[in-house]
């Protein structure tokens, strides 16, 4: 967004973040980030943050994303994903500020629809209570266009995020055991882990592993970008997969990291992990076809740009 000359003001509790990122994007950017520390659910906060000064428009990634953690503490998880989008979403209306991209996710399509996912199949349902919040929450901003009008919403859904930015300044810092693949792999490759763990290579996939959409996160940037300018003053409700269209397993991407990084990565096969399916990846031509937008770094460069990260990071 820096980059692209918009002036940006970030809201974040710094629950799974830390403040030195910011500083680091305006080191890489030369820009100035005005930063608010507070808590998405917490309405007089925001309510302070919007009467200091307009918007155009609002980028909402302010949500708890691990499975398992929503499995074992679900109303952690409505409460601030639902709960704390509720308050989002009525502050921006007081101060009509009504353009709206809400980070989804493609756990919406539920474990019922086939790859190539496309955005006109029907929502499924998640299987677990992270995914439901993401879909509630898609819901919620479908009626309140239908109440409004001058709403313009564009739920984004993210295939499997991954990488980090080239600088090797800013990237993934999961607090705590990771849940995603990446950021496992990355911390076995440094020692951090002495090994890990294949959920299941029984899969109806040809090395028998899980497939996924991995898409590195410049790619997912510049598509929030090109949404942001094509549907910003339009109006409407927008649904777009951001993935790459291309499914890898699990085990070619622990065969990159492997070739990127020069380690060997110790792993042991273990049972599938429950709710996980077998093949998952998007049908990127919508957003192809109406943002003129495609990722482009494919998965050699995903995990160069996540090694560089995790093994500098060390240092700083
Ligand atoms: N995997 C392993 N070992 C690990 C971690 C993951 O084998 O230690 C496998 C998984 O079984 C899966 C693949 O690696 O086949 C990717 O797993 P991730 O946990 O990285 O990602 P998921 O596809 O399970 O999860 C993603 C998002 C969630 C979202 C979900 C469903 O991280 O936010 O997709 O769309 F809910």
């Amino acid at each position: 967004l820096l980059q692209s000359n918009y002036k940006v003001v970030v809201l974040d509790n710094l629950v799974n973040s830390s403040e030195s990122s910011i500083r680091r994007v305006e080191e890489i950017s030369g820009r100035r980030i005005e930063f608010f520390k507070g808590d998405i659910r917490d309405y007089n906060f925001l309510d302070g943050v919007f009467s200091s000064q307009k918007f155009d428009a609002v980028l909402h990634f302010a949500g708890l994303k691990a499975v398992g953690e929503a499995i074992n503490e679900p109303i952690k998880y409505y409460e601030n994903n639902v709960l704390g989008s509720i308050q989002l979403f009525k502050v921006m209306q007081k101060y009509n500020t009504k353009s709206i991209i809400f980070s989804s996710s493609a756990t919406v399509y539920g474990n019922s629809n086939n790859s190539p996912l496309k955005e006109d199949m029907p929502t499924g349902i998640p299987t677990n209570p992270y995914g439901r919040s993401k879909l509630v929450i898609e819901n919620i901003l479908a009626d309140l266009y239908v109440s409004d009008p001058q709403w313009c919403i564009t739920s984004l859904r993210y295939f499997n995020p991954v990488g980090a930015h080239k600088s090797g300044l800013i990237g993934e810092d999961p607090r705590g055991l990771p849940n995603n693949l990446l950021p496992f792999i990355s911390q076995t490759a440094v020692g951090i882990h002495e090994k890990m763990f294949v959920f299941g290579n029984d899969y109806d996939t040809p090395d028998g592993t899980g497939i996924r959409d991995y898409i590195h996160v410049m790619d997912l940037a510049s598509g929030h970008i090109r949404a942001l300018e094509k549907y910003i003053s339009k109006g409407g409700v927008h649904t777009i997969n951001l993935g790459t269209g291309i499914g890898h397993s699990v085990l070619e991407v622990i065969h990159a990291f492997e070739t990127v990084s020069a380690k060997t990565i110790p792993y042991d096969i273990i049972d599938r992990r429950p709710g996980d399916v077998g093949v998952c990846y998007a049908d990127p031509s919508k957003a192809n076809l109406e943002l003129d937008w495609v990722a482009n770094r494919g998965l050699i460069e995903m995990c160069k740009d996540t090694w560089r990260w995790q093994s500098q990071k060390l240092l700083l």
